[in-house]
This record gives structure tokens, sequence and C-alpha cells, in this order.
């Protein structure tokens, strides 16, 4: 069946485009479309305009996102009326918000195949019944199976994502991605290692473990390993350089997850720890199940175990009831805590999680005048600790060119720090020597001293 998809697909040389919107967790899904697309035949376009074959991946957490998606899809209209063959999908957490599959393919007739994001591994099938059967696909049912094998295009920089939990059971309750993703679900360690060794022997020299909340991995299998032993059983068995993971819960974060820092010689001098407010009240109406004090505890145990950690968070200004005093309370941990970077958002009511429900919404304008507040201080911090990089010499994981400036290409320290400089396009993936000589807000800035490190 799949072999008369694949002989069309060569046949007619078609082309695919995809565009990601969101999260880690829907880019490194993305990889895995390519992957199997390629599988069968597609290749990447140069462009939208001359794809056969264009897919969305797109993003719920916040409302945003979606006004722009839909923008986005109605505009191709005008591709589908001048190349009527041209398939069209939409993919990611939206296809799996209550009800809004069925009202994709019902606003924009043009759509022909909708799947969610554990359906990945069926997008051959779909493309069977758009191109063999003439009918439209839809793929969005729940399904808390876990695919192993699925071909994966990744970037060759050296640098490459690894799921090791799907879904989540925290229930925060401004938060859309429990409903969406399902229930949390572990990969066998064995499985997750095998990978990381296979992309260790490809020349991989940065791995990011990726999960909704990495600290429960585990939780759910039977006789398998918690998050802190599978740091160490990766860096104990595998050749990689540099590990990192991405989302860890300041509630779940243990005393045997703290001890990983400063042991484990992979384990990378940066934690991403979304804190989400400063305010006790706050944190409690949000169902994050810690306080203040917890969280700048954890930062100063993570300091004082390694002290350059760059440590980076995630706040959400004007969640329902969120008074002056209590933004303050946020506005002041900013300050106390010094954060390296911060991703800072306004709260944006989903339909359907706990939060949307509540009384004394905020209006609009209060919420970006707290954001703008907040975002002075986050920026006043980030230049603090970029500044203390100024004449250091860094190490930097080369991962791709600059287009803003000839010859400029750029990567990442082991703390998470941005780092450009004049090289060659044969550094990328690469460990390199640099110097830093101007350091920016979110940019350090040097020039390349000596050749590759083959420490990280
Ligand atoms: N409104 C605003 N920000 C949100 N986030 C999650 N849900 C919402 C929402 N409804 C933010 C949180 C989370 C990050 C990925 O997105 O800060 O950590
Ligand atoms: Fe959303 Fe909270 Fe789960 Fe993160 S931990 S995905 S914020 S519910």
């Amino acid at each position: 069946m799949i072999e008369t998809v694949k002989a069309k697909i060569v046949q007619n040389n078609l082309t695919y485009f995809i565009e990601t919107y969101g999260c880690q967790m829907n880019t490194h899904d993305s990889e895995k479309i390519c992957g199997i697309l390629e599988s069968i035949g597609y290749c990447h376009a140069q462009s939208k305009k001359d794809a056969d074959l264009i897919l969305f991946n797109t993003c719920c957490i916040r409302e945003h996102a979606e006004e722009r998606l839909y923008g986005n899809i109605g505009a191709l209209k005008r591709h589908k009326d001048k190349k009527p063959n041209a398939i069209i999908g939409v993919c990611g957490c939206m296809t799996q918000q209550k009800d809004t599959a069925e009202g994709l393919q019902k606003r924009f007739k043009f759509v022909d195949i909708v799947f969610g994001t554990n359906k990945i591994h069926m997008l051959p099938d779909m493309l069977h019944d758009v191109m063999i059967d003439g009918k439209r696909a839809a793929y969005t049912d729940e399904d808390a199976s876990i695919n192993e094998g699925v071909a994966t295009k990744r970037k060759s920089n050296g640098s490459a994502y690894v799921n090791i939990i799907y879904g989540c059971n925290n229930y925060c309750t401004y938060c859309i991605v429990p409903y969406v993703r399902g229930a949390e679900r572990s990969r066998k360690s064995a499985d997750i290692l095998r990978e990381v060794k296979t992309l260790c022997s490809e020349g991989v020299k940065e791995i990011t473990l990726l999960g909704q909340n990495v600290n429960s991995y585990g939780t759910d299998l039977q006789n398998d390993l918690s998050f802190p032993q599978l740091l160490r059983e990766i860096d104990k068995q595998t050749d990689v350089k540099r590990l990192r993971f991405m989302t860890s819960h300041p509630k779940d974060l243990t005393d045997e997850l703290l001890a990983c820092y400063g042991d484990l010689p992979s384990l990378c001098e940066h934690i991403h720890l979304p804190v989400q407010s400063g305010s006790n009240s706050v944190l409690t109406r949000m169902n994050r199940r810690y306080t203040r004090e917890h969280y700048i505890g954890l930062t100063e145990q993570l300091r004082a175990r390694v002290p350059n950690i760059s440590i980076t968070t995630d706040i959400i200004v004007g969640f329902p009831g969120e008074t002056e005093e209590e933004f303050s309370q946020t506005m002041d941990l900013a300050e106390q805590i010094g954060f390296d970077s911060a991703y800072t958002f306004v709260y944006s009511s989903r339909p359907g999680t706990a939060a949307a429900d509540m009384s004394d919404h905020l209006d609009q304008d209060t919420k970006s005048e707290r954001l703008a507040r907040l975002n002075v201080v986050i920026k006043s911090s980030m230049r603090d600790k970029n500044s203390l990089y100024d004449g250091q010499i860094v190490k930097v994981l080369v991962d791709g060119a600059r287009k803003r400036t000839d010859g400029e290409v750029g990567g990442r320290t082991r703390t998470a720090k941005t780092v450009n400089f004049l090289g060659e396009t044969s550094d990328i993936g690469k460990i390199v020597n640099v110097r830093i000589n101007k350091v920016k807000v979110h940019t350090l800035y040097g020039e390349k001293i000596g050749e590759e490190m083959t420490d990280a």
C-alpha cells in the first residue's frame, strides 16, 4: 500500500514544506515528520510556494499562536487554487484540542489532512487516503502509544533532541498541555540509551532530553530508571559531551537530581527551571505545588554546587486575580535571583483549563504594562550575567551560520549563552574556543582562538 504512494511521490518529484510553531517538542516532532516524508521519497521544497505538500505543525499554548495560524492557513487557499493537487495538512497540539480538528476541516475546505501528535507515524497512510483514495484524512483520536524507530531527520550541527517522556500529569491551572498531549508516558531507558549511543556515533556532541516534565521520567514504568539514574547512565555509558534537559518542574527537583550537578561531567552548567510567579498565593492558584522560598532555595543549592550555572526560567504575568502586590512579589523574586534569561508571557486564557473559569481576569493593558515592567528587570539581569563573560575564553559548540553578518557563525556555551564570531562553515558541529570581546543582552561576541577542542 505504501509502495503505491511512494511510487507516485518519486515519479512526480514531489516536494514538501513544513512550518513549525511552538516549543522544542514540536521542533523535534517536525524532525520526525521530515524523516518520514523523505523515507517515502519526498524532497524538501526550497520555498512554501513551490511545495506539493504543506504542513503546519501547530501550537496552542497561547491564544495568539492560534490566531496567527488561522491567518496563515487561510492564505493557502490561493496556493491550492493555483496548484490543485497540492496537499495541505495541519498537525500538532492544536488539532488535539476539543472540537478543533473538526472545526479546522469545516472552516478550511482545502485542508486535506489533520493529525495529532501521536499519529505522526501514520503519515504515509494519510497520504494514501488523499492521493490514492481521494479522501480527506483526520487522525486525531487519543492514543497513548509510544512509537519507536520513527525515521528522524535532524540538523547535522552537533546537537540533537531526544524524547524521554511524553505528556504531562501536572495540570497547572493555566496550561492546555495535559489536555492535548495526554498523560505521562516514559520511553524505556534501553531505547533512550540506544538512541543516544547511535547519535554519538554519528558525531553528535550535545543531547537535549525532552519532556514536558522530565523529572517525572520513569514513574509510569516498572523496573526502570528514575530521571537522575537515567542521567547517570547516559553520562557513564555514552560519549555524549554535553547533556541537557527540558523542562523540569521545581516541585520535583530532588536531592538526587541536584547531586548530578557538578558530579556528571557531561551535564551542562545550565538549568531551565520555570518559576511562573514569585507570589505564593498565585503559585497556589496555578497549582504549582511549591513556594517562592522553595524555588529560591533550589537556585541557592544549584549555585552552591556549580557557581557558574546559568538559570533560565518562564514567567507568566497577569494570571487571573493577580494583584499589584502579588505581581511585585514576582518582580522582587526576579531581582533577587538574577536570571540569566527568561521567557516572559502575559497570561492567555485557554478554554477547558481551570484558570479559564476563575474570576477576575485582568485587562490586556494591565497585563501588558506588567510584562513591560518585568522585562526591564529581566533585561538588566541578563546584561549583568553576560558581562561576567567579557574577556573570558569559552567553549562554543557551533550550530550554524549567522545570516546577518557575512562569515559569522554562532553557537552555545555549556551555560547556553549564544556566542557569535567570525569563523568557517566547517566549524559547524565542532566545539571551538572563543575569546569574548563584546557582550550584549542576548548575545556574546568574540574571536575564535585555536582549533577544535577535544573536551566539551
Ligand atoms: N498563558 C501564558 N503563558 C502560558 N504558558 C503556558 N500556558 C500559558 C498560558 N495559558 C507558558 C508557561 C510555560 C511556557 C511553556 O508557556 O510559562 O512554562
Ligand atoms: Fe503545562 Fe504545568 Fe505540565 Fe508544564 S508542568 S506542561 S506548565 S501542566
